[in-house]
């Protein structure tokens, strides 16, 4: 096995090789003057598994690299590739919300599911697509972030009260808050535009002597976590701590939300960002170890 690190990955290449016990290298990357991009692969990859490792955060970017590499690995002998991708892109786009709109999450799984043998990703933004099987046609192993988010709240809060800001993170606070053996529930969300977000809470009296922590799969622009923060004061309870599976925001959003009320803002490193606090890398490397043992020719 061998893991290649998409630009910017070098982190999560370094950390998987280490827990599977293999080498990883850098796939080197060069930009011609007219905008095309060159991949190079420097390792030997010829009847190896190749685990290519990135997340598909700013995704366009991404993308072709990635699905150059494992053309030209393949070309070059790898007996598989498999993709490592912590966040999954355009899962959120899985509707056509208005006429004429492409089903992008749809586009994409086909784009990759041509290029790869399986993918290993963390909670990938499942709402209207219930599994990833129904879009994605390569085997598709779902890592959970709870064990480890409910591990980093468990050390660190001190009588939590999870809090998801909308129906759909139900999947995710339900999970975390046994794990606690925290009480848990969810807000009522409106979304008016990319950047306008209204939550409403019934907070329940014995909740205000605990520390909300407000759970999200993804924080992008940071309104629902702001509208939410917001929405828990005005209830009378103290500033939450928020936590988020894959932290997209810039530095000036995260701000905004510290400023909002929130008390802290953690997240896992399925993408790199100052906030991240809870390690992924052993949930993964697990997953990439029962992905290989399960596929035909690998050794038990
Ligand atoms: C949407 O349903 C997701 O779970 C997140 O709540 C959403 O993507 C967060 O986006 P933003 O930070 O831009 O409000």
């Amino acid at each position: 096995m061998i893991v290649l690190a998409l630009p910017g990955a070098a982190a999560l290449a370094s950390a998987l090789a280490a827990r599977l016990g293999c080498a990883w290298s850098e796939l080197a990357r060069h930009r011609f003057p007219d905008g095309e991009t060159l991949v190079r692969l420097d390792a030997d990859v010829a009847g190896r598994s190749v685990i290519i490792a990135g997340s598909l955060d700013q995704p366009d970017g991404k993308t072709l690299p990635l699905l150059f590499a494992a053309d030209a690995a393949r070309d070059l002998g790898a007996a598989e590739v498999g993709l490592v991708a912590p966040y999954l892109a355009y899962m959120r786009q899985d509707h056509r919300f208005r006429p004429g709109e492409a089903v992008t999450s749809r586009t994409y799984a086909r784009l990759l599911s041509g290029a790869l043998d399986f993918l290993v990703t963390v909670d990938p933004h499942l709402h209207r697509w219930r599994r990833l099987d129904e879009i994605y046609t390569i085997p598709a192993q779902v890592v959970a972030a709870a064990p480890a988010i409910a591990r980093w709240i468990r050390d660190q809060v001190h009588a939590p009260l999870l809090v998801g800001p909308d129906a759909e993170s139900a999947q995710w606070v339900d999970h975390v808050a046994h794990l606690c053996a925290a009480p848990w529930t969810v807000m009522e969300k409106t979304r008016t535009g990319d950047r306008d977000v209204r939550v409403a809470l019934s907070a329940e009296e014995d909740w205000k002597q605990r520390t909300p922590v407000l759970l999200d799969d993804i924080v992008s622009t940071g309104g629902t976590m702001r509208a939410a923060v917001r929405a828990l004061t005005a209830a009378g309870l103290p500033p939450p701590v928020c936590v988020a599976t894959h932290a997209l925001l810039d530095t000036a959003s995260e701000r905004e939300l510290i400023a909002a009320g929130a008390a802290r803002f953690v997240s896992c490193d399925s993408v790199p960002h100052p906030s991240n606090r809870i390690a992924l890398d052993a949930l993964l490397a697990d997953a990439v170890r029962g992905m290989a043992r399960a596929r035909p020719g690998n050794p038990p």
